[in-house]
């Protein structure tokens, strides 16, 4: 069976239609203009534009595997893969022979994720015959914004700073040291590093989102000027009432005082044009559900995230 590379930045139309189909065969998918977009950018977590391999019938693309890989020293050694196969092409070894193309689009990577398999479907029994480990479950859930919810009374001692955009240079260590503590959050057996960001990373990562045409936004809680905790919207190129709300945390010293419900409820009122946010949470951090389902968040599905060895 052909395995052909895909420069995906300079296919044709039909190819590039072609993949979309795939994927959307399988359930949700953006449409087709909102996935070109983010298969040429970086996606949420820093992670490069993926490359692609795909396998014909004809000319027609039936099945493709993709993969994203990360210059970040933290994540050198991982790629975020994913792969699909027309419902009525599979079983017939395309996905094997697409998994079998992974170490030659991704050279020198020794581990690869996949993050979007459903549990119990076709998808969790092809990983599991091929040998790919289950690393940790997730949950996707999703709120309509239709009403801004009450803001709670700040704690003795606290303050919030908001912005939108590139965060402001007095806030820069602030943040960072905000985000690498987001590295004790339970993700499992997961390869990939959620901590390791440095102030050129977070400028490297804004201006990849920012330049684009996408938003950012961050609300911080200080106490003494130094960070208790924080949380972070993002909102893709061309996605103009679509967000993803992405890293929460508080930091173990300031638990306990719902402060991560405070911050995503002031993030809600910070947010323009925004109408549905969407957002992924581990299936064991039941803390974070329970916040979330208290802001009118409901869960949309259980996923999994698979790891292979290369
Ligand atoms: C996962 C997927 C890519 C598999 O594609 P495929 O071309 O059917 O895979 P293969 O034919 O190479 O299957 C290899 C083996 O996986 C197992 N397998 C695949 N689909 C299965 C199913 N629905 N039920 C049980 N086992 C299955 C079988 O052991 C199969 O070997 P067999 O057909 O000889 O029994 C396809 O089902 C798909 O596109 N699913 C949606 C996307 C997805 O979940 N991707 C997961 C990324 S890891």
């Amino acid at each position: 069976m052909g395995v052909e590379e895909l420069d995906f930045a300079h296919a044709s139309e039909l190819d590039r239609r072609g993949v979309h189909a795939v994927l959307a065969a399988d359930g949700e998918a953006l449409s087709y203009e909102d996935t070109v977009t983010a298969w040429l950018s970086r996606n949420d977590i820093g992670f490069e534009a993926p490359r692609f391999a795909v396998v014909r019938e004809g000319e027609r693309i039936v099945g493709y595997v993709s993969a994203r890989i990360s210059e970040e020293k933290a994540n050198a050694h991982v790629a975020l893969f994913y792969l699909a196969v027309l419902p009525q092409h599979r079983r017939r070894g395309i996905g094997t022979a697409l998994l079998g193309a992974l170490p030659t689009l991704i050279p020198g990577r020794t581990v690869a994720e996949s993050w979007n398999v459903f549990k119990d479907s076709p998808g969790e029994h092809f990983a599991a015959a091929r040998g790919l480990r289950v690393v940790t479950s997730m949950t996707r859930q999703r709120l309509d914004v239709t009403g801004l919810p009450e803001i709670g009374a700040l704690p003795p001692g606290y303050e919030l700073v908001t912005w939108t955009g590139r965060t402001p240079d007095e806030f820069v260590e602030t943040y960072v040291e905000g985000l690498n503590a987001m590295a004790d959050a339970p993700f499992g057996d997961t390869a990939i590093d959620s901590a390791g960001f440095t102030a050129d990373r977070v400028r490297r990562e804004e201006a990849g989102t920012l330049t684009a045409g996408g938003d950012r936004w961050v609300v911080l809680t200080l106490h003494d000027r130094e960070i208790a905790g924080l949380t972070v919207v993002e909102r893709q190129a061309g996605q103009r009432t679509r967000a993803e709300q992405l890293h929460t945390v508080v930091l173990p010293a300031h638990r306990g005082h719902g402060l991560g419900l405070l911050m995503k409820a002031r993030m809600l009122h910070e947010l323009t044009g925004v109408e549905v946010i969407f957002t992924r949470t581990s299936s064991d951090n039941r803390h974070m559900l329970r916040v979330n389902h208290s802001l009118g968040y409901t869960d949309l599905y259980t996923y999994l995230a698979v790891q292979a060895q290369l």
